[in-house]
This record gives C-alpha cells, sequence and structure tokens, in this order.
C-alpha cells in the first residue's frame, strides 16, 4: 500500500522541526500543499468534499488529523460548519491561510482521544488520505473508532478513506513492495517500497533518494494496516455498523480488486 500521503518526507532543513509534530513537523509541512502535488489537485479534492457535504446532511462535521486544512477548508466553504483536531502544530498553522480555513474550529490534539466543543452532536466524522494508518497499534485504531462515536450524533456518520493493504502483491519470503524505483541517472534517483510485518500487521513505507553528488538520504515512516473486516469490527466495537463501502469517492463499487475503500458506518 504505497502511502501516498506520507511520502513528502522532509524536504527543508529539518533541524528546526519540533519533535512533538511527530512525521509532520514544519519540513515536510513546508511542502505539503505544494502546487503540483496530486492530493491537492481540484479533481481529487472536489470529489471527496461533494461526497463530505451529502454525508453531512448539514453537519456539524469532525475531521480527524486535518492537516493543513486540504479538505476541511473548502468543505467550510460551503457553509458546513468544520471542526479539526490535529496533532502537529506545524501543520494546522496552514490551514489558515486556505479559503474557508478561519472558519475551521481546530483543536490540538491526539485523535485517539481528544474531545472537542459538541461531541455528541455531530453528524459526520471522517479521516481520509490513509492516516488511520499513522496509528500504529490495533489498541490505537480501536480508539480512534471509539472518539470517532463518542463524538457522533445517534446515526451520525464515521467515514474512512484508506488503502486496502497491498498483500496480494507478496508473495511467500518475501517482505517488501516497491511503488517506485526512478533511477535518473546523473541527476541521481528515488525508490520508494513498503516493508510488511504480516504477524503484527505494521509495514513502513520507505524513502531512498541519492541527490545528484550522490548524497542519499533514507526515510522510514512506521504504520498499522487493517482490513475492511478488521475497522468493521472496530466499529462494531464503538457502537456502529457498516452503512457504505466504496471503492472510492466516486462510490464505485468495492471489489476484491479495490486498491482502496471510503468505509462509512453509522453511530446505532
Ligand atoms: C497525511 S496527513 C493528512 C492531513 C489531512 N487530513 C489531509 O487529508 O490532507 C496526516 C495528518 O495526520 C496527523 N496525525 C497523525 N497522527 C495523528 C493523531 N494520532 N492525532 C491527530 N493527528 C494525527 C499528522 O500530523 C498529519 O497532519
Amino acid at each position: 500500500m504505497s502511502d501516498e500521503a506520507n511520502d513528502n518526507g522532509p524536504s527543508a532543513d529539518a533541524r528546526n522541526d519540533d519533535p512533538a509534530d511527530g512525521w509532520f513537523p514544519e519540513s515536510v509541512a513546508a511542502s505539503y500543499d505544494d502546487p503540483g502535488g496530486a492530493a491537492n489537485a481540484p479533481e481529487v479534492v472536489t470529489p471527496a468534499v461533494d461526497v463530505l457535504e451529502d454525508l453531512a446532511d448539514g453537519g456539524p462535521v469532525l475531521e480527524f488529523a486535518v492537516g493543513t486544512g486540504r479538505i476541511a477548508a473548502p468543505l467550510a466553504t460551503r457553509g458546513v460548519p468544520v471542526s479539526g483536531i490535529e496533532l502537529s502544530e506545524a501543520m494546522a498553522a496552514r490551514i489558515g491561510s486556505k479559503p474557508g480555513g478561519d472558519a475551521v474550529a481546530l483543536t490540538m490534539g491526539d485523535m485517539t482521544s481528544t474531545r472537542v466543543d459538541g461531541a455528541g452532536e455531530f453528524s459526520l466524522v471522517y479521516l481520509v488520505f490513509n492516516t488511520i494508518s499513522n496509528v500504529t497499534t490495533q489498541d490505537g485504531q480501536v480508539d480512534v473508532f471509539g472518539n470517532a462515536a463518542a463524538h457522533l450524533r445517534p446515526g451520525g456518520l464515521f467515514l474512512i478513506e484508506v488503502g486496502v493493504p497491498d498483500l496480494r502483491r507478496l508473495p511467500p519470503g518475501q517482505d517488501t513492495v516497491p511503488f517506485t524505483v526512478a533511477p535518473d541517472g546523473h541527476r541521481g534517483g528515488y525508490v520508494g517500497f513498503d516493508q510488511y510485518d504480516v504477524v503484527t500487521q505494521e509495514f513502513s513505507s520507505n524513502h531512498v533518494t541519492v541527490s545528484p553528488d550522490g548524497k542519499g538520504r533514507f526515510y522510514r515512516i512506521p504504520f498499522r494496516y487493517a482490513w475492511p473486516a478488521e475497522m468493521d469490527l472496530m466499529a462494531r466495537i464503538a457502537g456502529m455498523r457498516l452503512k457504505h463501502r466504496w471503492a472510492g469517492w466516486d462510490r464505485s463499487e468495492f471489489t476484491a480488486d479495490s486498491t482502496t475503500h471510503v468505509s462509512v458506518w453509522e453511530k446505532v
């Protein structure tokens, strides 16, 4: 599962990064919204915002791990009341500079446990761009589902967008799946690969960059994968049941060959 959401490693001087910002400190946040980044393209953002606006049913809504407001800010411009929880000050500092960003009610904290004003009244909680995988233990992921349910009103919805674990690409005895191999001769090169531990369900995304002068950088980010069915069980523990499972924001059918899913659970 190439983790595009986390592929942008430190691009600037990392010496001033605050460790409290986790894997998204200033040196990552600085380029997160760079023009040309696929995740910020209107053809990616708009379909997501369309679905979220529809499911919000007027709101209010809460984004877990709101980041720089890539999704929350455009959703707020549509008149939906949006709150967000975020761990990284460096990421959150960018929300206000976006159209609609000033309207996003931000709470700094960990989405496994942080409660925001209005808990119990939200119509929709959402967690997109593979970010459930940034929580690297099963207990932590169960807590995310529990915290989402605690913020929802009865009948409210919890939505997750995440890749399907790429384990079908692992032959017996192999634990590594390359997702980009881009040798570029005299201008350096890049290799990206995921490495899986199928016992713990931990995996890592690994980025090896060689610059034109031959210097290398190895950047490794830890994750945990969960099958859609495991997430259904986490939802059930939290008092929710599956309402939709789509292959993407176009609401297409989820099949055995789907590489991502957008899943929606309803608080019973
Ligand atoms: C890939 S970015 C996604 C940001 C935003 N949701 C988007 O779609 O662009 C992941 C974000 O999750 C945040 N994050 C990771 N773990 C978190 C946690 N346990 N609680 C709150 N935020 C977290 C990171 O700081 C980062 O901003």
